[in-house]
């Protein structure tokens, strides 16, 4: 059951509403918070849903903590109902969530994507209504990371069959609820689809393989230019987006030439690569390189840049942690302190004599170290690449191992303070002349995180997955008093 009593907390609660914010946010600046469909809605196998890549591997022995599974997960599927109604509560204008494509055409394969579920739809269909009635703006994001399993089966994204099927998609759910949706973000971070889930193999669907990796980097790019034709031409109306993972990357010693040159490949693996063919439509030469003897790229057909680089409406960043990199000697055990889980198998495709050194600085619960600066960064760089394209964080956020008291309170006071310093490097950011025109806050709730299953929480609303009930953190309460103000007030 959600919890919607009143409980007094807000942490500048002691500051009238009135109180001029220290830190004061552009008229209209967008709060919202974001979630993903495998990540909380639960009901695997409802309505005709048919199973995703995620659901393969979380069954499969020792890919997910402790064989969690998002079976169940937050249950929102059965739950948004109350879901947005905390939503109003905190005063979020805008909601970030996506769509499970395995609800929408249970029966695709490589080379048809067959009938439309109405049923899969009809859950979006009441959730944007939802949304919307409670005067919040729906963003949806079209594939975060649950590939139908049947396309998986006839090569996922090393396959361009995956893209294909991927824009046809699109033009179901733009089709659908377009005229309804503020946005639409085609992909989520699909750094993280190629090299966790093809080279490093701890994301599904666990492969390892570094060719198949960059062929999935480049499917993945045509499926966004794919999807943004068809959203163009179904949802006029819709915003269109990606969601990228930058790195703020930095050589461990800015005066060794290898460390220098070690952040340059991090930087073309992880967001030149992404962001050339999508914002000037060319692969970066040196990262064509770099990849030579691991790839001819023969998989880039003529004319797909052409589709990849298309107009965009907004560019969606998600910022977690900085990337400290240098160059491995050879000798000694490789530290690959990277952030993004321990696998046999570099994600560093083509560069396996990266390490990245363990982070010396404060950390959230994932290890990841924090530093705000590297968000301010990296919107200042998109703002000089791609001058006067609006920006959105999309993902913002922080693991802490909370512990719900038991007068039902969660006292998450690190994560207020990870939250303060990311909102200052913002509001930095948007002073400095950046073009930011909304914010995600990862998470609304707590949710299956990946291969950690539920071991790690990013929510500002606690979830107990025994019962279901819904707790709003300090957190939430401080978030809601943001919003209301619209910026925060000196010290809080
Ligand atoms: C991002 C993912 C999101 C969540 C956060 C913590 O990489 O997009 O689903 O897991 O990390």
């Amino acid at each position: 059951m959600t919890t919607l009593e009143n409980r007094p907390i807000p942490v500048s609660a002691a500051q009238p509403l009135d109180a001029s914010p220290a830190l004061a946010f552009p008229p209209g600046f967008v709060w919202g918070a974001a979630t993903a469909s495998y990540q909380i809605e639960g009901a695997h196998d409802e309505d005709g849903r048919t199973p995703s890549i995620w659901d393969t591997f979380s069954r499969t022995d020792g890919r997910v903590f402790d064989g969690h599974t998002g079976d169940v997960a937050d249950d929102h599927y059965h739950r948004y109902v109350e879901d947005v109604a905390l939503m109003k509560r905190l005063g979020l204008a805008s909601y970030r969530f996506s769509v499970a494509w395995p609800r929408i055409t249970p029966a695709v394969t490589a080379d048809a994507l067959g009938p439309v579920n109405p049923a899969g739809l009809a859950f979006y269909d009441r959730l944007v209504d939802e949304l919307l009635g409670a005067g919040i703006s729906p963003a949806a994001t079209l594939y975060h990371w649950d590939l139908p399993q049947a396309l998986e089966d006839a090569g996922g994204w090393t396959d361009r069959r995956t893209a294909e099927r991927f824009g046809e998609y699109a033009a179901v759910v733009a089709q659908h609820l377009g005229d309804r949706l503020a946005t639409i973000i085609t992909l989520n971070e699909p750094w993280c689809s190629a090299y966790l889930g093809y080279a490093s193999g701890v994301h599904a669907p666990g492969r390892q393989e570094p060719a198949a990796a960059l062929a999935a980097v480049h499917h993945l790019n045509l499926a966004h230019g794919l999807a943004v034709s068809a959203v163009r031409e179904h949802a006029p109306s819709a915003q269109v987006a990606i969601t990228l993972n930058l790195a703020w990357v930095r050589p461990q010693d800015p005066a060794d030439v290898n460390d220098v040159d070690a952040a340059r490949r991090v930087d073309g693996l992880q967001n030149r690569v992404f962001l050339d063919p999508v914002l000037h439509g060319r692969y970066p030469s040196d990262v064509l390189a770099d990849t030579a003897s691991v790839t001819d790229w023969s998989f880039v057909h003529d004319g797909d840049l052409q589709i990849v680089h298309q107009p965009l409406d907004a560019l969606g960043l998600n910022y977690y942690s900085p990337t400290v990199v240098r160059a491995w000697d050879g000798t000694g055990e490789r530290d690959q302190s990277d952030g993004h889980g321990a696998s046999a198998a570099s994600p560093w495709v083509g560069s396996d004599d990266l390490e990245f050194p363990a982070p010396v600085g404060p950390v959230t619960d994932m290890g990841w170290p924090i530093e705000a600066d590297g968000l301010r960064q990296l919107l200042l760089r998109l703002h000089r690449e791609a001058p006067g394209l609006p920006l959105h964080v999309t993902e913002n956020g922080a693991a802490y191992p909370d512990v719900l008291t038991e007068d039902g309170a969660v006292h998450d006071v690190e994560r207020i303070a990870y939250l303060h310093q990311d909102f200052d490097a913002l509001h930095q950011a948007i002073t400095e002349g950046v073009d930011v025109r909304g914010y995600y806050l990862w998470s609304l709730l707590d949710n299956f995180e990946w291969s950690y299953g539920y071991s790690k929480r990013f929510g500002i609303v606690h979830v107990d997955y025994q019962t279901q009930r819904r707790t709003l953190k300090d957190s939430a309460h401080w978030y809601a008093d943001v919003i209301r103000r619209n910026g925060l007030v000196g010290g809080s």
